[in-house]
C-alpha cells in the first residue's frame, strides 16, 4: 500500500489551477492534528541563540515533484502546481501531499521586514531531510547533506525586497544501492519495525538578520564546580572580542562576565554555583555580545562522567548516579511522520515520561528539534542521544561511512550546547556498525570533538569494547550487570516490548503494519495482563540492579508506531496502556534499589 486514497485524489486534481492545500486525513489523527492549521510551528525555533530580528517562512509553499535531473533547471519565477505546508514531510497526512517524492521542489517567497538593522541576511532550515540545495531570486545559494542537523546559509548577496526561494529536495531514502544515515525510516523495505520515510522541510524554515561581523554559534562546557569555558564561533573572518555575561535565570543579576576573543576558549567561574540535575534543573541566562551582534542564551552547570561508586563504574552527573531509566523513543507521529504536530504535542511526549517517573529518554536514532532539547533541558530529563543510522542489512564501503562519521560529528557539534543530552550512542545494534578499528576511530573523534559526555559505542549486539558502556538488549528477560566488567558502564539498553493490540481505531491503519503484529516479542491479551506483565519485567531489572552490576535501562517504548504495538501509550497518544500508579511505585522500587548501591 503507498499512500492511500490520497495519492488518487492528488492525481485527479493536479490540472491547471494550483492544488489548494488540505491535512490529507492522516490514516490516524492525533488531538494536535487540528489545530495546526497553516501558520505551524511559530515559535523562535533556536532557544540557545535568540535575535530579535527573525521571520518564520513556514506555512504554506508552493510544491512540485520532479526528476533526476530536476536540479539542472530549476522553475525560477514559474509557479508550482501544488501546494505544501512546512515544515512537514512529503510522505505525511499534515503535508497536504502525502506521497513518496525522491526529487521535488519547494517555492515561497520573503520581504524582510523594513525596519530591521543593516546587515546580512541568513536563511536558516533546522532539519532537510535529505539533500537541500536553495536558491534565492534564481541564484543557487549553497546546499545540506544529512537529514538531521540546522543549517544556515548567508543569502546576502542574493536578496532583493522582494525574495523567490526555491529549495531543491533529494532523499533517495533506502533505494537500491543506496546507504545513509537514516534511521527507522523505509521506503521499499518496511517491516515490523521500520516505518514511513520521511523527506524535505521537516522542521522550521526562517530568515533572520546579522551584523556584518556576526556571532554564527555558541558552545559552553559550564561544570558543576562553578568553571565555565565558552567558544563563541565568528562568521568567516570575524575577529575581535567578545563578552559573555551569565545572569540568574530571569534577572539582570550577572554572576559571571567572560571577556576574551571570538573562535577561542575563554574561561569564567559562577562561585556558588547552583547546579543543573536530572530533576532539578537550574539553568542560567547568558547573553553573548561581540562587536554589533548581540545574543541571548542559557547554560546548566553540570560534570558527566562515569564514576566508580562503592566498586562499581556508574554514569553519574555531578558525581552522583542517578540511575538513568528511559523509555526507547522514536519521536514517529501518525500526522507529521518525524515532525510532531505542534510544539504542546512535542512536550506532551516528554510531560508524559516525566509524570511516569522516566528521568531520561533514550532519543533513538532521530533527531529532534532545538526546542525539544531546550524543554529537555528546562524539565530536568537526561537525553542518550542516539546517532541516526545507516541500513541495517547492508556493509557501508568506505565512502559511505566517511559520509556516516562527518554526519554523526555534524549532529555531535549541532547539539553538543544542550546540558540535558549525557550520552552519545553512535551505532544501534550491529547497524551500519563497522568492525573494530572503525568503531574506535568514531568513538574516539567523537570524544575529541566533545569531551563533556560518555559515550555508548554500541547499543546492543556486537561490542568491541569501545566507548564507555557495555550495553546489552535482551526484552522479556533482562539480563543487566551479569559479567564481570572493570572499567565500562553495564546498562539494559532494550528490554521490555509487552505488547498490546489496542482496538482498530487506535493501529496504524496499514493491512502490512497490522499483519506484522504477531512479530512483537509478547503479547498481553488486555489492559491488567499488559501492567502485570511489563512491571515483572521490571522488577526483574530492579533485582539486577540490587543483586549485579546493573546501572540503568531503557524499556521499549513511548508509543505504539506502525506496526509496533508495545507503547506505553497509543499510536495517537490518547490511551495510556501504563497504568500510571502501577509504573510510578515500579519506578520507585527501581530508584530505591540504586540507592541501596550508592545511588543517589
Ligand atoms: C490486532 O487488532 C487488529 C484490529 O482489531 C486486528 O486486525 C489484528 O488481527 C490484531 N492482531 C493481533 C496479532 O492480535
Ligand atoms: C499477574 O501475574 C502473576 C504472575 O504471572 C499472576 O500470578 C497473577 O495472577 C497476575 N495478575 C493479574 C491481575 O493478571
Ligand atoms: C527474570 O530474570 C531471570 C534471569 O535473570 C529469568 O530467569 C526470569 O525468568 C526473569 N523473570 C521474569 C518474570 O521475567
Amino acid at each position: 500500500m503507498k499512500h492511500f486514497a490520497a495519492a488518487l485524489l492528488s492525481l485527479v486534481a493536479a490540472t491547471t489551477a494550483q492544488q489548494q492545500y488540505a491535512v490529507q486525513g492522516p490514516p490516524l489523527s492525533t488531538r494536535w492534528t487540528s489545530e495546526v492549521g497553516t501558520n505551524p510551528w511559530p515559535s523562535h525555533p533556536r532557544p540557545q541563540m535568540f535575535r530579535p530580528e527573525w521571520q518564520t517562512l513556514n506555512g504554506l509553499w508552493q510544491f512540485s515533484p520532479t526528476d533526476a535531473n530536476g536540479l539542472d533547471s530549476p522553475p525560477t519565477g514559474q509557479s508550482l502546481d501544488r501546494q505544501i505546508l512546512v515544515p512537514s514531510c512529503i510522505e505525511s497526512g499534515l503535508s497536504g501531499i502525502q506521497e513518496d517524492q525522491e526529487f521535488s521542489w519547494w517555492k515561497t517567497s520573503f520581504q524582510a521586514p523594513s525596519d530591521w538593522p543593516q546587515g546580512k541576511t541568513l536563511i536558516n532550515f533546522g532539519a532537510v531531510d535529505y539533500e537541500a540545495t536553495v536558491f534565492v531570486n534564481g541564484q543557487n545559494a549553497g546546499s545540506h547533506r544529512g537529514g538531521y542537523s540546522r543549517f544556515s546559509l548567508d543569502i546576502s548577496d542574493h536578496v532583493q525586497d522582494t525574495n523567490e526561494i526555491l529549495v531543491h529536495v533529494h532523499d533517495p531514502t533506502d533505494a537500491e544501492g543506496i546507504n545513509i544515515p537514516l534511521g527507522k525510516q523505509r521506503r521499499y523495505r518496511r517491516s515490523h519495525i521500520f516505518y514511513q520515510p520521511c523527506s524535505g522541510i521537516w522542521q522550521t524554515a526562517w530568515i533572520e538578520r546579522v551584523p556584518t561581523d556576526y556571532i554564527a554559534d555558541v558552545l559552553f562546557d559550564a561544570k558543576a564546580d562553578g568553571s565555565i569555558t565558552a567558544t563563541i564561533t565568528g562568521s568567516e573572518g570575524a575577529t575581535g572580542d567578545v563578552s559573555v555575561s551569565v545572569r540568574e535565570q530571569g534577572s539582570s543579576n550577572e554572576v559571571a562576565v567572560l571577556n576574551g576573543a571570538i573562535n577561542t576558549a575563554i574561561t569564567g567561574n559562577v562561585n556558588n554555583v547552583r547546579v543543573w540535575a536530572p530533576g532539578a534543573p537550574v539553568l542560567y541566562d547568558v547573553v553573548v555580545t561581540f562587536k554589533d551582534d548581540s545574543v541571548q542564551s542559557y547554560v546548566g552547570f553540570r560534570t558527566v562522567a562515569k564514576t566508580e561508586i562503592n566498586g562499581v563504574q556508574r554514569p553519574t552527573v555531578n558525581g552522583k548516579w542517578y540511575l538513568p531509566f528511559s523509555t526507547l523513543d522514536q519521536g514517529y507521529w501518525p500526522d507529521g511522520i518525524y515532525t510532531p504536530p505542534t510544539k504542546e504535542a512535542m512536550q506532551f511526549d516528554v510531560d508524559y515520561l516525566k509524570e511516569i517517573g522516566f528521568n531520561t529518554i533514550r532519543k533513538h536514532i532521530k533527531v529532534e528539534p532545538d526546542e525539544y532539547y531546550a524543554y529537555t533541558d528546562q524539565q530536568g530529563i537526561m537525553v542518550w542521544q542516539d546517532m541516526p543510522s545507516m541500513p541495517h542489512d547492508t556493509t557501508p564501503n568506505q565512502d559511505q561511512t566517511n559520509e556516516f562519521h562527518r554526519q554523526s560529528l555534524e549532529i555531535v557539534n549541532t547539539h553538543a550546547f544542550f546540558p540535558s543530552i549525557v550520552t552519545w550512542v553512535v551505532y544501534n545494534e550491529g547497524w551500519g556498525q563497522q568492525d573494530g578499528p572503525i568503531e574506535e576511530g568514531i568513538t574516539n573523534q567523537i570524544r575529541d570533538m566533545d569531551g563533556t559526555r560518555i559515550i555508548d559505542s554500541v547499543s546492543g549486539w556486537n561490542d568491541h569494547g569501545f566507548g564507555d558502556y557495555k550495553d546489552i538488549h535482551s526484552y522479556s528477560d533482562s539480563q543487566c550487570g551479569l559479567i564481570n566488567e572493570e572499567t565500562r558502564i553495564q546498562v539494559q539498553g532494550e528490554f521490555g516490548g509487552v505488547g498490546l493490540n489496542l482496538s482498530a481505531d487506535q493501529l496504524w491503519p496499514d493491512p502490512a503494519a497490522i499483519a506484522t503484529i504477531p512479530e512483537t516479542y509478547e503479547m498481553a491479551t488486555d489492559i491488567t495482563a499488559y501492567n502485570n506483565r511489563s512491571i515483572q519485567v521490571l522488577d526483574n531489572l530492579t533485582n539486577q540492579v540490587r543483586n549485579n552490576k546493573c546501572s540503568g535501562g531503557v524499556y521499549t517504548q513511548t508509543t505504539d508506531t506502525e506496526g509496533e504495538v508495545n507503547g506505553l501509550i497509543s499510536y495517537s497518544r490518547d490511551i495510556s496502556k501504563a497504568n500510571i500508579d502501577q509504573w510510578k511505585s515500579a519506578l520507585q522500587r527501581l530508584y530505591d534499589a540504586a540507592r541501596e548501591k550508592g545511588g543517589f
